[in-house]
Parts: structure tokens; sequence; C-alpha cells
């Protein structure tokens, strides 16, 4: 009688948890809860995250995003796993995080990187990732070299300085033996993409969805434009004094977004905003004479948190930057017409105080939020 009992109460208990069900909770399994803070149950948002309104069908018509790499949650968490991973490189000294550090807008403060031994360096400045989503032709490196984030993700862990997957060591299979043999890869593959294989076009659309969730929009301009944008004001606003600024980041911000007809610098022609990535249509910008390679710089924003800048790391500060577009543009085939006139490269009539002021309010686009922002950071429990 008793027992009857309790099977009443048992199969009531069970039939009552049946209907209120939530859908199962997946648990984190035991070498990514390891290895890793992550919590299957709580995923971040990074396919979703709400953008401010001034980024809207004119911005995301910029967005190089490819249909056979949708935008998913758990796919971008694995590429902050593979972002952060010492493992990734073949003697775990080294990760994409430690040449493109988050606290600096994931750009590194040496010239040129180390990457897995110190005996080696890079032959170009580590570029700034934020934004590089609104590039739209999707070419990535300094030189445009590859087509697209996923192509990319592939050539640091193949170079023999940055991850070191050489054919020496066995290249990319041998890299893919190794995460195989860590537990918290088979897991973390089959939560991401339904089965535990680890392949590198799995790599690819992980650290690529990744870096194009890595948008930067919470600088202090952003806080300013927010209150004067309009689509209906004439170039939405982007010339209109900003509130929250002081004067000298407003005329640094005018001379910014004016043209050079309007008594501006002609920044803006090709450094977009609101993203402050490169206009699809920009070529080179004189840094050499005879230039013939046509190279593409990162969006702008994060730019003030520490140098150096250009693809050779040339520039120590912002001034020299400025100095340079006002008296250092030189001549040469991959030249972008912006920065010439009557058939020579362009000089800019900058006074002292003019130099100082675009200084300022290139400081004004540091993004402090995504340079914080913990969905970013390190996973890893060390
Ligand atoms: C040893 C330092 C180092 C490591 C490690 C490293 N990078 Fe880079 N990264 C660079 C440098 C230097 C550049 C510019 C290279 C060039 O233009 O040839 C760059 C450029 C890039 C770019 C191009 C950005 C753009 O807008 O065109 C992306 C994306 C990128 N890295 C992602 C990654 C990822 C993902 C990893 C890890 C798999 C990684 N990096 C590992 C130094 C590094
Ligand atoms: C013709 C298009 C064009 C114009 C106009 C232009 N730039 Fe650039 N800018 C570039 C290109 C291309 C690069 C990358 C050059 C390289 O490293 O080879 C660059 C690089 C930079 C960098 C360095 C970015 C980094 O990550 O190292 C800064 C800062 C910068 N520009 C600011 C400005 C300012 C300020 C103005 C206006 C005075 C301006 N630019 C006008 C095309 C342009």
């Amino acid at each position: 009688m008793r027992d009857l009992k309790r099977l009443a109460v048992a199969v009531i208990v069970l039939a009552l948890a049946a209907c209120g069900r939530e859908p199962a909770r997946p648990a984190t399994p035991p070498g990514v809860a390891a290895a890793t803070t992550l919590d299957f149950a709580h995923v971040d948002h990074y396919a979703a995250a709400p953008l401010p309104a001034y980024f809207d069908e004119k911005v995301t018509a910029l967005d190089n995003s490819p249909a056979s790499n949708p935008a998913d949650d758990r796919v971008a968490t694995l590429g902050r796993v593979l972002f952060h991973d010492l493992r990734l490189s073949t003697n775990n000294r080294t990760s994409c995080a430690a040449c493109h550090q988050q606290r600096f807008g994931f750009t590194d403060p040496m010239r040129f990187s180390n990457g897995i031994s110190t005996a080696g360096t890079t032959d170009f400045h580590a570029m700034r990732l934020g934004n590089l989503r609104y590039w739209q032709p999707g070419t990535m490196f300094w030189d445009r070299r590859v087509i697209s984030a996923e192509t990319q993700a592939s050539h640091p862990l193949h170079s023999v300085v940055e991850m070191g997957w050489g054919q020496n060591m066995g290249g990319i299979d041998g890299l893919i033996r190794k995460m195989s043999a860590t537990p918290y890869y088979p897991e973390l593959f089959a939560w991401a993409f339904g089965s535990a294989t680890v392949t590198e076009p799995r790599i690819q659309r992980a650290l690529a969805q990744f870096l194009r969730a890595m948008v930067s929009h919470h600088s202090r301009w952003d806080t300013g434009y927010a209150q004067v944008f309009s689509t209906a004001a004439l170039n939405r606003a982007l010339d209109v004094d900003l509130p929250n600024f002081t004067a000298q980041e407003n005329r640094g911000r005018h001379l910014f977004m004016a043209g050079v007809d309007q008594g501006g610098a002609g920044c803006a022609g090709c450094h977009l905003p609101p993203t402050f990535a490169l206009a699809a249509n920009a070529r080179s910008n004189g840094l050499d004479a005879g230039e013939t390679r046509l190279f593409k710089a990162p969006s702008l924003r994060s730019v003030g948190l520490t140098g150096p800048y250009m693809h050779d790391g040339r520039f120590t500060t912002l001034a020299e930057v400025v100095e340079f577009y006002a008296t250092g543009v030189r001549d040469g085939p991959a030249l972008d017409p912006r920065l010439r006139e009557r058939g020579a490269p362009r000089r800019l009539a900058l006074s002292a105080a003019d130099r100082a002021a675009l200084v300022a309010f290139l400081k004004t686009l540091d993004d402090t939020a995504l340079a914080t922002d913990p969905r970013f950071g390190d996973p890893f429990r060390r």
C-alpha cells in the first residue's frame, strides 16, 4: 500500500514536471567546464546584438558577411575560444589575442609582433579588428591579399612566424590532430556544428564570426552623434557640432568630416563614418613615392588606444599621422585621386591648432566598452 502511494506520488510529480518542462538547458560538458568559464546554458549574444539607429541599411549594405556563414551565437562562442587559445600555436606560446589585444582595440603596441618565438617578427604591423565587417570588398590584410575573413583565419595558423603550423610541423593536419586530442574541442564543435569533427573550414567560420561580431559603436563620438543623427538632415548630420564635445574636438570633427573644398581635410571621404572603416573605392594614401600596392586601413575606431600607425608602423603618434596628411603625401601609381590636387600630391593648409584638433577628434573614436566587453575577453581559466 505504501509502495503504491509512493508510486502514485512519483507518477504525479513526473507528469507535472513533463507539463511545465522548459526546453532542456544544455549542460556544459566536462572538458569545456574544466578549461573555460563558458556556460552552455547562458550563451552570449553575438548574432543579434543591438545596433544604434545610425547603423541602418546604409551601413549594413557595406557588411561583408557571406550567406555561406550565417551568424550563430554558438559558432561565435567557439570563435572566442579559438581566438584566445595558446594551444592553437605549435608551442602553446601565442594566440590570435596575443597580437590582437582587446585592451588596445585588438592590436599590438609593438611595431612588429612576435609569434611563437621572439626570434621572428611579422612583416607588417598588427591591425585593429573592430568593424572589419563593414568593408565591402571583404578583403583582409593591409595589402588586401586574401579574399575574406574566413580565408584570412588560416593564414596566421600556417605562418611559421605567427602560430607555427608550417609543413615542418605537419601543417593544418598537425593542428587538427592536436585540437581533436584536446577534450574541449570535440565538445565545442559538437555543440556549435552538430558533430565533433574539427575541420579547417569550421575553424575559419568560427573565427570569422567572432571577428565580425567585434562591432564598435560605443565611443564618445557615438554618444554625441546619437543625439544629432537624422536621416532627413543634410549629410545625415555628420557635420554638426556634437553636444558632448569640447570646442577643439568639434573643430577636429569638422576638419575630418568636411571636404577640402569646404575648408576641411577630407578624411571622411575615405574613412567612412559611422563605422570609420575604409571606403570600398579608396586607393592608397601615398606613404611612399612610386607605391604600386593598394593598401587598406582598419577602421579608425580605437585608433587612440595605441600606436604605432600604418602598415609598417612607421608613425608613433597620431600627430605624426596628421603631419603626414598635411605635408607628406607622395605621388605614385596607387595614390588615390582624393589626395591629389592639380596633378600633384595635395598639401593641407592646417594651422598647429587645427592639427591638434584633428588628433583630439581621432581620440574621441576610442571605444573602451569594446576594449573591455567580456564577450570578447579570454574565456580560459588560467
Ligand atoms: C604574431 C602576431 C599575430 C598573430 C598570432 C595573429 N595575427 Fe592577425 N595580424 C597580425 C598582423 C601583423 C596583421 C597584418 C598582416 C598583413 O597585413 O600582412 C594581422 C592581420 C589580421 C587580420 C586582417 C584585418 C583586416 O582588417 O584586414 C585579421 C582578420 C587577423 N589578423 C585575425 C587574426 C586571427 C583570427 C588570428 C589567430 C588565428 C591572428 N590574427 C593571429 C598579427 C598577428
Ligand atoms: C584616399 C583615401 C584616404 C584619405 C582621404 C585619408 N586616408 Fe587615412 N588611410 C588611408 C589608407 C589607405 C590607410 C592605410 C595606409 C597604409 O598603412 O598603407 C590610411 C591610414 C590612416 C591611419 C592609420 C590607421 C592605422 O591603423 O594605422 C590614420 C590614423 C588615418 N589614415 C587618418 C586619416 C586622417 C586624419 C585623414 C584626413 C586628414 C585621412 N586619414 C585621409 C586612406 C585615406
